[in-house]
Protein backbone atom coordinates (compact mmCIF):
# COMPACT_ATOMS: atom_id res chain seq x y z
CA UNK A 1 0.00 0.00 0.00
CA UNK A 2 1.59 3.01 -0.95
CA UNK A 3 1.87 5.55 2.19
CA UNK A 4 1.58 9.40 1.86
CA UNK A 5 3.01 11.75 4.71
CA UNK A 6 1.08 15.00 5.08
CA UNK A 7 3.32 16.93 7.41
CA UNK A 8 1.21 20.01 9.53
CA UNK A 9 3.73 23.20 9.42
CA UNK A 10 1.67 25.98 9.27
CA UNK A 11 1.27 27.63 12.41
CA UNK A 12 2.68 30.80 13.66
CA UNK A 13 5.01 30.09 16.36
CA UNK A 14 4.16 32.89 18.07
CA UNK A 15 5.77 31.87 21.09
CA UNK A 16 9.34 31.36 20.15
CA UNK A 17 9.66 35.40 19.57
CA UNK A 18 11.92 34.44 16.38
CA UNK A 19 12.33 35.96 13.10
CA UNK A 20 12.86 32.24 12.16
CA UNK A 21 9.64 30.50 10.99
CA UNK A 22 9.08 27.57 14.28
CA UNK A 23 9.87 24.66 11.60
CA UNK A 24 13.71 26.11 11.04
CA UNK A 25 14.37 26.25 14.59
CA UNK A 26 17.22 23.67 14.78
CA UNK A 27 17.10 20.60 16.98
CA UNK A 28 20.02 18.91 16.94
CA UNK A 29 21.68 21.34 14.34
CA UNK A 30 19.00 20.38 11.70
CA UNK A 31 15.52 22.18 11.27
CA UNK A 32 12.74 20.50 13.33
CA UNK A 33 11.40 19.59 9.55
CA UNK A 34 13.77 18.13 8.43
CA UNK A 35 13.81 16.05 11.17
CA UNK A 36 10.28 14.64 10.16
CA UNK A 37 11.06 14.64 6.71
CA UNK A 38 13.81 12.16 7.22
CA UNK A 39 11.93 10.08 9.34
CA UNK A 40 8.95 10.30 6.77
CA UNK A 41 12.20 8.94 3.89
CA UNK A 42 12.97 6.28 6.35
CA UNK A 43 9.37 4.93 6.17
CA UNK A 44 9.53 5.10 2.81
CA UNK A 45 6.68 7.05 2.25
CA UNK A 46 5.84 7.82 -1.70
CA UNK A 47 4.62 11.57 -1.15
CA UNK A 48 5.57 13.77 1.44
CA UNK A 49 3.05 16.57 1.70
CA UNK A 50 3.73 19.80 3.51
CA UNK A 51 1.41 22.44 4.45
CA UNK A 52 3.09 25.34 4.84
CA UNK A 53 1.47 29.44 6.13
CA UNK A 54 3.65 31.39 7.77
CA UNK A 55 7.25 31.93 6.36
CA UNK A 56 6.55 29.71 3.62
CA UNK A 57 8.99 31.07 1.22
CA UNK A 58 11.44 30.28 3.57
CA UNK A 59 10.36 26.89 4.64
CA UNK A 60 10.50 25.87 1.06
CA UNK A 61 13.64 27.23 0.15
CA UNK A 62 15.48 25.18 3.55
CA UNK A 63 13.91 22.28 1.66
CA UNK A 64 14.41 23.19 -2.32
CA UNK A 65 16.42 19.70 -2.97
CA UNK A 66 13.62 17.97 -1.46
CA UNK A 67 10.99 16.39 -2.99
CA UNK A 68 8.05 17.99 -1.34
CA UNK A 69 4.83 19.00 -2.57
CA UNK A 70 3.81 22.07 -0.69
CA UNK A 71 0.28 23.17 -0.15
CA UNK A 72 -0.25 26.52 1.36
CA UNK A 73 -2.75 27.18 4.28
CA UNK A 74 -3.67 30.80 4.23
CA UNK A 75 -5.49 31.27 7.56
CA UNK A 76 -4.80 28.82 10.09
CA UNK A 77 -8.33 27.88 10.73
CA UNK A 78 -7.52 24.57 12.43
CA UNK A 79 -5.65 20.93 11.73
CA UNK A 80 -8.91 19.84 10.50
CA UNK A 81 -8.28 22.95 7.54
CA UNK A 82 -4.87 22.08 6.97
CA UNK A 83 -5.35 18.92 5.84
CA UNK A 84 -8.27 19.86 3.69
CA UNK A 85 -5.64 22.00 1.90
CA UNK A 86 -4.15 18.33 0.84
CA UNK A 87 -7.42 17.30 -0.96
CA UNK A 88 -6.58 18.27 -4.20
CA UNK A 89 -2.78 16.10 -4.43
CA UNK A 90 -3.91 13.78 -2.15
CA UNK A 91 -3.90 10.11 -3.76
CA UNK A 92 -7.19 8.73 -3.81
CA UNK A 93 -6.28 5.39 -2.35
CA UNK A 94 -3.22 4.17 -0.04
CA UNK A 95 -2.93 5.78 3.44
CA UNK A 96 -1.31 8.93 5.29
CA UNK A 97 0.35 9.36 8.17
CA UNK A 98 -0.33 13.07 9.57
CA UNK A 99 2.77 14.36 11.34
CA UNK A 100 3.35 17.35 13.14
CA UNK A 101 6.10 19.82 11.59
CA UNK A 102 7.04 20.90 15.25
CA UNK A 103 7.26 17.46 16.67
CA UNK A 104 10.31 16.84 14.94
CA UNK A 105 11.08 13.59 17.17
CA UNK A 106 8.86 10.70 16.09
CA UNK A 107 10.33 7.18 15.39
CA UNK A 108 10.52 5.28 12.30
CA UNK A 109 9.18 2.60 14.75
CA UNK A 110 6.26 4.28 16.15
CA UNK A 111 5.29 4.93 12.63
CA UNK A 112 5.86 1.35 11.45
CA UNK A 113 3.72 0.32 14.85
CA UNK A 114 0.67 2.68 13.74
CA UNK A 115 0.90 1.91 9.99
CA UNK A 116 0.62 -1.67 11.16
CA UNK A 117 -1.83 -1.22 13.15
CA UNK A 118 -4.14 1.10 11.29
CA UNK A 119 -3.67 -0.88 8.01
CA UNK A 120 -6.54 -2.79 9.28
CA UNK A 121 -9.29 -0.53 10.56
CA UNK A 122 -8.39 2.17 8.39
CA UNK A 123 -7.90 4.65 11.07
CA UNK A 124 -5.22 4.96 13.73
CA UNK A 125 -3.47 7.34 16.04
CA UNK A 126 -0.97 7.62 18.63
CA UNK A 127 -1.45 8.55 22.20
CA UNK A 128 0.49 8.56 25.30
CA UNK A 129 -0.50 8.86 28.85
CA UNK A 130 0.95 11.03 31.54
CA UNK A 131 0.10 12.07 34.78
CA UNK A 132 -0.96 15.89 33.79
CA UNK A 133 -2.74 16.02 29.77
CA UNK A 134 -3.76 19.34 30.67
CA UNK A 135 -3.91 21.13 27.29
CA UNK A 136 -4.59 18.37 25.22
CA UNK A 137 -7.47 16.13 23.21
CA UNK A 138 -8.31 13.13 25.64
CA UNK A 139 -8.99 10.34 24.65
CA UNK A 140 -12.54 8.63 25.96
CA UNK A 141 -12.89 5.10 25.67
CA UNK A 142 -15.33 2.58 26.62
CA UNK A 143 -14.54 -1.00 26.99
CA UNK A 144 -11.01 -0.10 25.70
CA UNK A 145 -12.22 0.77 22.51
CA UNK A 146 -11.97 4.83 21.53
CA UNK A 147 -14.83 6.62 21.45
CA UNK A 148 -14.06 10.36 21.06
CA UNK A 149 -11.36 12.90 21.29
CA UNK A 150 -12.40 16.32 23.11
CA UNK A 151 -10.62 19.32 22.85
CA UNK A 152 -8.99 20.58 26.48
CA UNK A 153 -11.60 23.22 25.85
CA UNK A 154 -14.10 21.20 25.47
CA UNK A 155 -13.72 18.53 27.74
CA UNK A 156 -16.30 18.56 31.11
CA UNK A 157 -14.77 19.01 34.30
CA UNK A 158 -14.68 14.85 34.38
CA UNK A 159 -13.11 14.44 30.92
CA UNK A 160 -10.24 16.53 32.28
CA UNK A 161 -9.18 13.89 34.45
CA UNK A 162 -8.24 11.34 31.57
CA UNK A 163 -4.82 10.70 31.04
CA UNK A 164 -4.79 9.74 28.16
CA UNK A 165 -4.08 12.41 25.21
CA UNK A 166 -4.01 12.60 21.59
CA UNK A 167 -0.22 13.69 20.09
CA UNK A 168 -1.29 14.55 16.89
CA UNK A 169 0.16 11.78 15.31
CA UNK A 170 -2.73 9.59 12.72
CA UNK A 171 -2.52 7.42 9.95
CA UNK A 172 -6.14 7.24 7.79
CA UNK A 173 -6.71 5.69 4.57
CA UNK A 174 -6.91 8.52 1.78
CA UNK A 175 -10.05 7.41 0.54
CA UNK A 176 -11.77 7.95 4.00
CA UNK A 177 -9.85 11.09 4.26
CA UNK A 178 -11.22 12.68 1.03
CA UNK A 179 -14.78 11.41 2.30
CA UNK A 180 -14.62 13.24 5.74
CA UNK A 181 -12.58 16.27 5.63
CA UNK A 182 -15.03 17.85 3.56
CA UNK A 183 -17.36 17.23 6.20
CA UNK A 184 -15.90 18.67 9.00
CA UNK A 185 -17.36 21.78 10.91
CA UNK A 186 -15.96 24.55 13.01
CA UNK A 187 -18.71 24.41 15.54
CA UNK A 188 -17.01 23.98 19.07
CA UNK A 189 -14.90 25.88 21.73
CA UNK A 190 -12.56 27.61 19.11
CA UNK A 191 -14.24 27.89 16.41
CA UNK A 192 -11.34 25.73 14.50
CA UNK A 193 -12.05 22.60 12.07
CA UNK A 194 -10.65 20.06 14.30
CA UNK A 195 -9.16 17.52 12.18
CA UNK A 196 -9.82 15.29 16.18
CA UNK A 197 -13.83 15.13 14.36
CA UNK A 198 -12.26 12.95 11.95
CA UNK A 199 -12.73 10.09 14.62
CA UNK A 200 -16.16 10.47 15.68
CA UNK A 201 -16.46 9.95 11.48
CA UNK A 202 -14.65 6.60 11.69
CA UNK A 203 -16.93 5.56 14.38
CA UNK A 204 -20.14 6.74 12.44
CA UNK A 205 -18.46 4.57 9.53
CA UNK A 206 -18.89 1.51 12.22
CA UNK A 207 -14.67 1.67 12.25
CA UNK A 208 -12.51 1.01 14.99
CA UNK A 209 -10.21 3.42 15.78
CA UNK A 210 -6.17 1.85 16.52
CA UNK A 211 -4.17 3.20 18.54
CA UNK A 212 -0.25 2.76 19.54
CA UNK A 213 2.43 4.55 22.09
CA UNK A 214 5.29 5.72 21.10
CA UNK A 215 8.24 3.52 22.26
CA UNK A 216 9.81 6.58 24.02
CA UNK A 217 7.86 9.64 25.59
CA UNK A 218 9.94 12.47 23.90
CA UNK A 219 8.92 11.39 20.70
CA UNK A 220 5.74 12.99 20.60
CA UNK A 221 7.09 16.41 22.42
CA UNK A 222 6.01 19.43 20.35
CA UNK A 223 7.92 22.52 20.68
CA UNK A 224 6.41 25.90 20.62
CA UNK A 225 8.75 28.26 22.70
CA UNK A 226 12.31 27.66 23.30
CA UNK A 227 12.14 26.42 27.01
CA UNK A 228 11.12 23.09 25.33
CA UNK A 229 13.15 23.59 22.33
CA UNK A 230 16.56 23.20 24.84
CA UNK A 231 14.49 20.75 26.95
CA UNK A 232 13.82 18.47 23.30
CA UNK A 233 17.66 19.14 22.86
CA UNK A 234 18.97 17.48 25.61
CA UNK A 235 16.60 14.55 25.64
CA UNK A 236 17.59 14.17 21.70
CA UNK A 237 20.83 14.52 23.03
CA UNK A 238 20.55 12.05 25.69
CA UNK A 239 18.96 9.54 23.55
CA UNK A 240 21.66 10.25 21.29
CA UNK A 241 24.39 9.88 23.62
CA UNK A 242 22.74 6.58 24.59
CA UNK A 243 22.98 4.61 21.35
CA UNK A 244 26.81 5.69 20.96
CA UNK A 245 27.15 4.30 24.61
CA UNK A 246 24.97 0.78 23.54
CA UNK A 247 28.09 0.97 20.61
CA UNK A 248 30.63 0.45 23.04
CA UNK A 249 31.73 4.40 23.22
CA UNK A 250 33.38 5.54 26.45
CA UNK A 251 31.33 8.97 26.94
CA UNK A 252 33.00 10.56 29.79
CA UNK A 253 29.86 12.51 30.44
CA UNK A 254 26.49 12.08 28.34
CA UNK A 255 25.02 14.86 29.15
CA UNK A 256 27.80 17.45 28.42
CA UNK A 257 28.14 15.81 24.63
CA UNK A 258 26.49 16.34 21.38
CA UNK A 259 25.98 15.16 18.19
CA UNK A 260 25.04 17.42 15.60
CA UNK A 261 24.49 15.09 12.14
CA UNK A 262 25.81 11.20 12.55
CA UNK A 263 28.40 9.38 13.42
CA UNK A 264 29.98 6.40 13.17
CA UNK A 265 32.27 4.73 15.31
CA UNK A 266 34.83 1.81 15.56
CA UNK A 267 35.62 0.22 19.17
CA UNK A 268 36.99 1.83 21.91
CA UNK A 269 36.18 5.10 21.10
CA UNK A 270 36.37 7.94 24.13
CA UNK A 271 35.17 11.03 24.47
CA UNK A 272 35.75 13.48 26.63
CA UNK A 273 33.36 16.34 27.94
CA UNK A 274 31.70 19.19 26.00
CA UNK A 275 32.76 17.74 22.68
CA UNK A 276 30.66 18.69 20.01
CA UNK A 277 30.36 16.72 16.47
CA UNK A 278 28.15 18.12 13.69
CA UNK A 279 27.66 16.84 10.01
CA UNK A 280 29.01 12.98 8.95
CA UNK A 281 31.69 11.75 10.97
CA UNK A 282 33.60 9.01 11.15
CA UNK A 283 36.34 7.90 14.22
CA UNK A 284 37.85 4.99 13.75
CA UNK A 285 38.65 2.03 16.59
CA UNK A 286 40.29 3.58 19.97
CA UNK A 287 39.94 7.22 18.56
CA UNK A 288 40.59 9.80 21.73
CA UNK A 289 38.66 12.78 21.39
CA UNK A 290 39.94 15.36 24.14
CA UNK A 291 37.38 17.99 25.73
CA UNK A 292 35.99 20.78 24.14
CA UNK A 293 36.86 19.82 20.70
CA UNK A 294 34.41 20.64 17.66
CA UNK A 295 34.33 18.04 14.91
CA UNK A 296 32.60 19.24 11.49
CA UNK A 297 32.11 16.60 8.67
CA UNK A 298 35.66 14.83 9.50
CA UNK A 299 36.61 11.46 9.13
CA UNK A 300 39.37 10.34 11.74
CA UNK A 301 41.22 7.05 11.49
CA UNK A 302 41.91 4.86 14.44
CA UNK A 303 44.21 5.20 16.97
CA UNK A 304 44.32 8.69 16.93
CA UNK A 305 44.40 10.37 19.85
CA UNK A 306 43.28 15.25 19.76
CA UNK A 307 44.02 16.82 23.06
CA UNK A 308 41.52 19.49 24.08
CA UNK A 309 40.02 22.24 22.11
CA UNK A 310 41.12 21.14 18.69
CA UNK A 311 38.41 22.25 15.71
CA UNK A 312 38.08 20.12 12.83
CA UNK A 313 35.90 21.05 9.80
CA UNK A 314 36.16 18.74 6.45
CA UNK A 315 39.49 17.17 7.45
CA UNK A 316 40.34 13.32 6.85
CA UNK A 317 42.79 12.20 9.65
CA UNK A 318 44.82 8.69 9.21
CA UNK A 319 46.06 6.41 12.02
CA UNK A 320 47.79 7.23 15.08
CA UNK A 321 48.12 10.76 14.69
CA UNK A 322 48.20 13.42 17.20
CA UNK A 323 46.59 16.33 17.58
CA UNK A 324 46.37 19.20 19.10
CA UNK A 325 45.94 20.75 22.27
CA UNK A 326 44.05 23.74 19.72
CA UNK A 327 45.13 22.69 17.04
CA UNK A 328 42.75 24.07 13.85
CA UNK A 329 42.29 21.75 10.88
CA UNK A 330 40.61 23.51 8.10
CA UNK A 331 38.33 21.99 4.63
CA UNK A 332 40.84 19.99 2.99
CA UNK A 333 43.46 19.05 5.66
CA UNK A 334 44.11 15.55 5.27
CA UNK A 335 46.73 14.04 7.49
CA UNK A 336 48.42 10.81 6.77
CA UNK A 337 49.03 8.24 9.17
CA UNK A 338 52.00 9.24 12.59
CA UNK A 339 51.94 12.87 11.95
CA UNK A 340 51.95 15.09 14.65
CA UNK A 341 50.06 18.63 14.68
CA UNK A 342 50.24 20.60 18.13
CA UNK A 343 48.86 23.79 19.62
CA UNK A 344 48.04 26.71 17.69
CA UNK A 345 48.82 24.44 14.20
CA UNK A 346 46.47 25.28 11.43
CA UNK A 347 46.29 23.32 8.28
CA UNK A 348 43.77 24.34 5.68
CA UNK A 349 43.85 22.78 1.77
CA UNK A 350 46.80 20.66 2.89
CA UNK A 351 48.30 17.72 2.99
CA UNK A 352 50.72 16.12 5.37
CA UNK A 353 52.68 13.11 4.83
CA UNK A 354 53.38 10.04 7.56
CA UNK A 355 55.04 10.55 10.56
CA UNK A 356 55.74 14.41 9.76
CA UNK A 357 55.05 16.99 12.55
CA UNK A 358 54.15 20.61 12.69
CA UNK A 359 53.91 20.65 16.79
CA UNK A 360 53.74 24.58 17.38
CA UNK A 361 52.45 27.83 15.92
CA UNK A 362 52.01 27.15 12.24
CA UNK A 363 49.77 27.98 9.20
CA UNK A 364 49.94 24.85 6.14
CA UNK A 365 47.90 26.52 3.82
CA UNK A 366 48.06 24.92 0.27
CA UNK A 367 51.07 23.23 1.27
CA UNK A 368 51.84 19.18 -0.02
CA UNK A 369 54.34 18.16 3.01
CA UNK A 370 55.74 15.30 2.38
CA UNK A 371 56.80 11.91 5.03
CA UNK A 372 59.34 12.63 8.02
CA UNK A 373 60.05 16.24 7.70
CA UNK A 374 59.75 18.84 10.92
CA UNK A 375 58.13 21.86 10.05
CA UNK A 376 59.70 24.37 12.68
CA UNK A 377 57.50 26.66 15.78
CA UNK A 378 56.14 29.78 13.78
CA UNK A 379 56.44 28.58 10.07
CA UNK A 380 54.18 30.36 7.88
CA UNK A 381 53.29 29.11 4.09
CA UNK A 382 52.72 32.14 2.22
CA UNK A 383 49.84 31.17 0.23
CA UNK A 384 48.11 34.15 -0.74
CA UNK A 385 49.40 37.45 -2.77
CA UNK A 386 45.89 39.24 -1.89
CA UNK A 387 44.19 37.81 -4.94
CA UNK A 388 45.84 34.53 -5.51
CA UNK A 389 46.90 31.62 -3.99
CA UNK A 390 49.79 29.57 -4.05
CA UNK A 391 51.19 26.22 -3.37
CA UNK A 392 54.18 25.44 -1.35
CA UNK A 393 55.49 21.61 -1.54
CA UNK A 394 57.62 20.42 1.04
CA UNK A 395 59.31 17.14 0.05
CA UNK A 396 60.54 14.00 2.60
CA UNK A 397 62.46 14.71 5.11
CA UNK A 398 62.69 18.45 4.92
CA UNK A 399 63.47 20.80 8.53
CA UNK A 400 62.16 23.79 8.21
CA UNK A 401 63.37 26.11 11.02
CA UNK A 402 61.43 27.99 13.11
CA UNK A 403 60.05 31.28 12.12
CA UNK A 404 60.24 30.39 8.32
CA UNK A 405 58.05 32.12 5.86
CA UNK A 406 57.73 30.23 3.17
CA UNK A 407 56.42 32.55 0.23
CA UNK A 408 54.14 30.14 -2.40
CA UNK A 409 54.58 29.28 -5.12
CA UNK A 410 57.87 27.52 -3.82
CA UNK A 411 59.21 23.82 -3.43
CA UNK A 412 61.42 22.86 -0.68
CA UNK A 413 63.48 19.54 -1.37
CA UNK A 414 63.60 16.30 0.06
CA UNK A 415 66.10 16.28 2.28
CA UNK A 416 66.47 19.69 2.45
CA UNK A 417 67.10 22.49 5.71
CA UNK A 418 65.94 25.79 6.29
CA UNK A 419 67.74 27.88 8.60
CA UNK A 420 65.61 29.75 11.32
CA UNK A 421 63.79 33.04 10.69
CA UNK A 422 64.46 32.73 6.35
CA UNK A 423 62.01 34.05 4.38
CA UNK A 424 61.99 31.92 1.54
CA UNK A 425 61.26 33.17 -1.68
CA UNK A 426 62.98 30.72 -4.34
CA UNK A 427 62.94 27.12 -4.19
CA UNK A 428 65.46 24.76 -2.14
CA UNK A 429 67.52 22.02 -3.71
CA UNK A 430 67.17 18.74 -2.62
CA UNK A 431 69.59 18.00 0.96
CA UNK A 432 71.12 21.64 0.50
CA UNK A 433 70.89 24.43 3.31
CA UNK A 434 69.09 27.78 2.67
CA UNK A 435 69.44 30.50 5.04
CA UNK A 436 67.69 33.88 4.38
CA UNK A 437 68.41 36.53 6.94
CA UNK A 438 69.85 39.70 7.33
CA UNK A 439 73.56 39.97 8.68
CA UNK A 440 73.67 39.38 12.96
CA UNK A 441 74.83 42.80 13.98
CA UNK A 442 77.02 41.98 17.52
CA UNK A 443 77.91 44.76 20.22
CA UNK A 444 80.49 43.08 23.13
CA UNK A 445 79.56 43.94 26.43
CA UNK A 446 76.26 45.99 25.70
CA UNK A 447 74.43 47.79 28.14
CA UNK A 448 70.97 47.99 28.19
CA UNK A 449 69.06 51.47 28.93
CA UNK A 450 69.01 52.03 32.53
CA UNK A 451 65.58 53.43 34.05
CA UNK A 452 66.86 57.32 34.64
CA UNK A 453 65.60 57.90 38.21
CA UNK A 454 63.66 61.24 39.32
C1 LIG B 1 -4.01 19.31 18.44
C2 LIG B 1 -5.14 18.31 18.63
C3 LIG B 1 -5.11 17.80 20.06
C4 LIG B 1 -3.76 17.20 20.39
C5 LIG B 1 -2.65 18.20 20.10
C6 LIG B 1 -1.31 17.55 20.24
C7 LIG B 1 -6.85 19.17 17.15
C8 LIG B 1 -8.17 19.84 17.07
N1 LIG B 1 -6.38 18.99 18.38
O1 LIG B 1 -4.22 20.39 19.33
O2 LIG B 1 -6.12 16.80 20.22
O3 LIG B 1 -3.72 16.79 21.74
O4 LIG B 1 -2.76 18.68 18.75
O5 LIG B 1 -0.32 18.53 20.16
O6 LIG B 1 -6.30 18.79 16.15
N2 LIG B 1 -1.60 23.65 12.46
C9 LIG B 1 -1.73 24.05 11.16
N3 LIG B 1 -2.78 24.79 10.79
C10 LIG B 1 -3.77 25.12 11.64
C11 LIG B 1 -3.66 24.71 12.98
C12 LIG B 1 -2.56 23.96 13.36
O7 LIG B 1 -0.84 23.76 10.34
O8 LIG B 1 -4.71 25.79 11.21
C13 LIG B 1 -0.45 22.85 12.87
C14 LIG B 1 0.40 23.52 13.90
O9 LIG B 1 1.43 24.28 13.28
C15 LIG B 1 0.97 22.33 14.65
C16 LIG B 1 -0.13 21.29 14.55
O10 LIG B 1 -0.95 21.68 13.47
O11 LIG B 1 2.11 21.82 14.00
C17 LIG B 1 -0.95 21.19 15.82
O12 LIG B 1 -1.52 22.44 16.10
P1 LIG B 1 -1.69 22.96 17.58
O13 LIG B 1 -2.43 24.25 17.55
O14 LIG B 1 -0.42 22.88 18.31
O15 LIG B 1 -2.60 21.83 18.20
P2 LIG B 1 -4.03 21.92 18.84
O16 LIG B 1 -5.03 22.25 17.80
O17 LIG B 1 -3.99 22.79 20.02
CA1 LIG C 1 -4.45 25.32 18.42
Amino acid sequence: MSTTVIILAAGKGTRMRSTLPKVLQPLAGRPLLGHVIETAKKIHAENIITIYGHGGDRVQAAFADQDIKWVEQAEQLGTGHAVQMTLPVLPQDGISLILSGDVPCISQNTLQKLLDASSQTGIGLVTLTVDDATGYGRIVRENGQIQAIVEHKDATEQQRQIKEFNTGIYCVSNAKLHEWLPKLSNNNAQGEYYLTDIVAMALADGLTVASVEPEQAFEVEGVNDRIQLAALERQFQANLAKKLMQQGVHLIDPSRFDLRGNLVVGQDVRIDINVIIEGECEFGDHVEIGAGCIIKNTKIAAGTKVQPYSIFDQAIVGEDVQIGPFARLRPGAKLAAEVHIGNFVEVKNSTVGVGSKANHFTYLGDAEVGCGSNIGAGTITCNYDGANKFKTIIGDHAFIGSNSALVAPVTIGNGATVGAGSTITRDVEENSLAVERSKQFTKENYQRPQKIKK
